[in-house]
């Protein structure tokens, strides 16, 4: 009996460790393309579209530094091979990827309020905050040990996080010549998106681990 309920366990945290590293792995291409495609004007030299951005660099230089290094820790926070080879690193590259979402997303307000046009406001605004939120929920989750909750709040916070890519791949590769109120509309879904989906994915998984 106990052989067979080791096989399960096994067999789960098999099926599991290969779908969250094959997503984080898609992730990961995800961003190389999007960089290669959407932001390599940015290693050309001057260009209109780096023109635009001169008046804010001051600003946009730290949100893009904080914003990367949040973006590249996600996935060894999602490892639990790292996680259980040292509690210690991944409470030290958790509280730095909590402060790089602080200063990435306050200063991603910030842009937004002051520099975005004021139909994308609303919308980049609440982004801009919702990563903020959920980042500090997922920390005070962490600091009173509630690990569930945890593991719901970065979830979610990633996702967030995520939007770096989401954002422009969907728009540059899926829907080339979108009409801004379609961006909107697609970054409105996307906002609730990356709320939900950490949800469907715990219970899915609580439900798989039920039925066997
Ligand atoms: C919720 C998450 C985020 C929000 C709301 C946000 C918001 C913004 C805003 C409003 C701009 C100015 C865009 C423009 O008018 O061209 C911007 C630019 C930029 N952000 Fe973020 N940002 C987020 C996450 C990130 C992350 C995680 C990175 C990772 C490096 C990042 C990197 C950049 C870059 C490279 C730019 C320059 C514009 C471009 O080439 O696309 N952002 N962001």
């Amino acid at each position: 009996m106990a052989a067979i309920e080791e096989k399960r366990t096994t067999t789960h945290i098999n099926v599991g460790t290969a779908l969250k590293r094959f997503t984080m792995l898609g992730f990961m291409v995800l961003t190389i393309v999007t960089i290669w495609i959407h932001e390599a004007y940015f290693f050309r030299g001057p260009s209109p579209q780096l023109d635009r951005l001169m008046p804010i660099m001051s600003i946009l230089a730290p949100h893009i530094a904080t914003g990367a290094i949040a973006l590249l820790l996600g996935p060894l926070q999602f490892s639990t091979t790292l996680r259980r080879k040292s509690l210690t690193l991944h409470r030290w590259l958790g509280r730095t990827y909590m402060a790089a979402v602080l200063i990435s997303s306050i200063l991603a307000l910030y842009i937004t309020v002051t520099f975005e046009a004021p139909s994308a406001r609303w919308v980049m605004g609440t982004m801009a905050a919702l990563w903020l939120i959920t980042t500090i929920f997922a920390w005070a989750a962490a600091a009173s040990r509630n690990i569930p909750q945890h593991k719901l709040w970065i979830s979610r916070s990633y996702l967030f996080t995520f939007t770096f890519t989401t954002t422009r791949f969907a728009i540059d590769v899926i829907w080339p010549g979108i009409d801004g109120e379609g961006v909107t509309n697609f970054y409105w879904v996307l906002n609730i998106a990356c709320l939900v989906i950490p949800d469907f994915v715990m219970w899915a998984n609580a439900a798989w681990m039920r039925r066997r």
